[in-house]
């Protein structure tokens, strides 16, 4: 059985010194005996929510400067649920005259077992393109093949925080319509679209693991998320488009577009939404906590 997972994009907001507070508050809540007091009064009920701690993994994506801060409270972690971290953007390129950019080799030695790719903020306000898109999700699986040639393996590797600069990153590649889009009936060609031009140079390779996290652009920080059925629908869609044309060992696709604790347990009950990015609700620790609980 897959993980299912829930992402927090804290975009840009939040110092080193607000991470730490953000940290403290979360880890302690999550300590497995709190969490167990909070949720369930009877034993049964208990080993339960275990079962499905376990099944879970949490994936914090702070901005730069509070990556290191963030893999220094997780690595020591011990919990069930697994907690990894991210990045919120990558380059291509892997060092160099790249004013404001960040390596692959940089985030790996900062603790990021992933990378999101193509947010449509990125795409939207910092013009990233679908062919600077594709660049980058190339230099990330060339970077764990030519690090780790015979160890796909490691993608995943639940102990490989030590290790990270030997293992591979994981593209969190965003794609989504607009609302025009949407409201001509256009979404899939668009959506497939974007996925054929970022796993351009994936064609005829083997994909050791893909998140892909579907983000209409309508629903992000608007309030209003895409409802459940349509949900299912699109992310049906992505499954069968990537599947029939790229060869993806592990693939799992999250939602993102306001979620929230009040609307994430249907979305998460879809059969092809393997869990969640939620942004503006994860920037409390607290509430990005109930999200988590009614997620598990
Ligand atoms: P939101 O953002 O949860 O604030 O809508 C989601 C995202 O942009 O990843």
């Amino acid at each position: 059985m897959n993980k299912k997972i829930i992402a927090a994009n804290f975009k840009m907001n939040k110092t080193p010194a607000e991470t730490q507070n953000y940290f403290n508050v979360f880890l302690e809540l999550l300590g497995e005996e709190k969490f167990v007091d909070l949720n369930n009064k009877d034993k049964n009920k208990n080993s339960r929510k275990k079962l499905n701690l376990i099944n879970s993994e949490i994936i914090f994506a702070p901005s730069f400067t509070s990556l290191l801060e963030t893999y220094n409270r997780i690595k020591n972690y011990d919990g069930s649920v697994k907690i990894k971290l991210a990045s919120q953007n990558v380059y291509y390129e892997k060092s160099g005259a790249y004013t404001g950019e960040i390596s692959i080799r940089m985030i790996k030695e900062c603790g990021c077992s992933y990378a999101i790719v193509g947010h449509s903020e990125r795409r939207c306000i910092f013009n990233e393109t679908d062919e600077m898109i594709g660049k980058k999700i190339k230099a990330v699986y060339d970077d764990s093949r030519n690090n780790n040639p015979d160890n796909h393996n490691n993608y995943n590797n639940d102990n490989n925080y030590n290790n990270n600069i030997n293992a591979g990153v994981i593209p969190i590649l965003c794609v989504g319509e607009n609302l025009q889009t949407r409201k001509k009936g256009m979404e899939s060609g668009f959506v497939s679209n974007q996925l054929d031009k970022a796993l351009i140079s994936l064609k005829a390779r083997n994909i050791p693991a893909l998140i892909v996290a579907y983000e209409p652009l309508w629903a992000i920080g608007t309030g209003v998320p895409i409802a459940p059925e349509d949900g299912e629908t699109m992310h049906r869609f992505i499954y069968e488009h990537l599947n029939k044309n790229y060869k993806i060992e592990e693939l799992r696709i999250l939602y993102g577009g306001s979620v929230t604790e009040t609307n994430i347990k249907p979305l998460v009950k879809k059969e092809h939404i393997d869990g969640v990015l939620v942004g503006g609700a994860s920037l409390d620790p607290v509430v990005f906590f109930d999200i988590f609980k009614s997620f598990v």
